[in-house]
């Protein structure tokens, strides 16, 4: 079993979706220590912008063959500007390709990477859930679901911590339980 852990926080060891996801590797590789985990910090290592030429690379790109081999897929990612971090977008430029991962058909665009389990740790520094004032500028859960869901994958796990903006005693508490949260994924799986 392969896992394809990716993080995209720019705060480094202040990062609260780095160690959430940390601890959602950590879960499932204690469940299962033969899963091999490849790690990209989309962060430390950038990709570039999506270009033309990467887009028409014959072979496509390392970061497509790392998806299309991964089976288990953990990606860090906080808002930042209320989608995603550009680090993280530009990741997706490379994955998300005609003829790989999705195609259209007459009956509309089918997902070809269905069969990987993809879990998500999102940390906000708001609340932007159902009703919330926010829940309309909402547009980095709301991203990921539809690329995911474009890609064949409709079923990913949400480890989420959100209103880390309001003061440090809500911070803590939120990370924690999302900590807790992560700790448990491969007992759920
Ligand atoms: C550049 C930047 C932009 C941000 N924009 C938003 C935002 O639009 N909405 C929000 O609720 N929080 C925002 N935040 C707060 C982050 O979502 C929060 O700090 C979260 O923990 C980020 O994940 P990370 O700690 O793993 O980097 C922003 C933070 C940064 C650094």
């Amino acid at each position: 079993m392969k896992l394809l852990h990716l993080d995209s926080s720019i705060l480094g060891d202040n990062s609260a979706t780095r160690a959430i996801s940390a601890a959602i590797v950590s879960s499932l590789t204690a469940a299962d220590p033969s899963i091999e985990v490849t790690y990209r910090d989309l962060a430390a290592e950038p990709l570039a912008h999506l270009t033309l030429d990467v887009l028409g690379a014959p072979d496509g790109t390392p970061e497509l063959a790392e998806f299309l081999d991964a089976d288990v897929l953990v990606i860090g990612a906080g808002m930042y500007n209320f989608t995603i971090p550009s680090q993280l977008k530009a990741w997706i430029d490379r994955v998300l390709i005609a003829g790989k991962t999705f195609r259209y058909t007459a009956q509309g665009p089918e997902g070809l990477a269905g069969d990987k389990k993809v879990y998500v740790a999102l940390a906000r520094g708001g609340y932007y859930g159902e009703g919330q004032p926010g829940a309309a500028v909402e547009h980095a859960e709301s991203y990921l679901r539809a690329v995911l869901g474009f890609v064949g994958i409709t079923n990913p796990t949400f480890v989420l911590a959100e209103g880390l903006a309001i003061d440090a005693d809500t911070r803590e508490k939120a990370v924690s339980a999302a900590l807790a949260e992560a700790g448990e994924v491969a007992i759920a799986a």
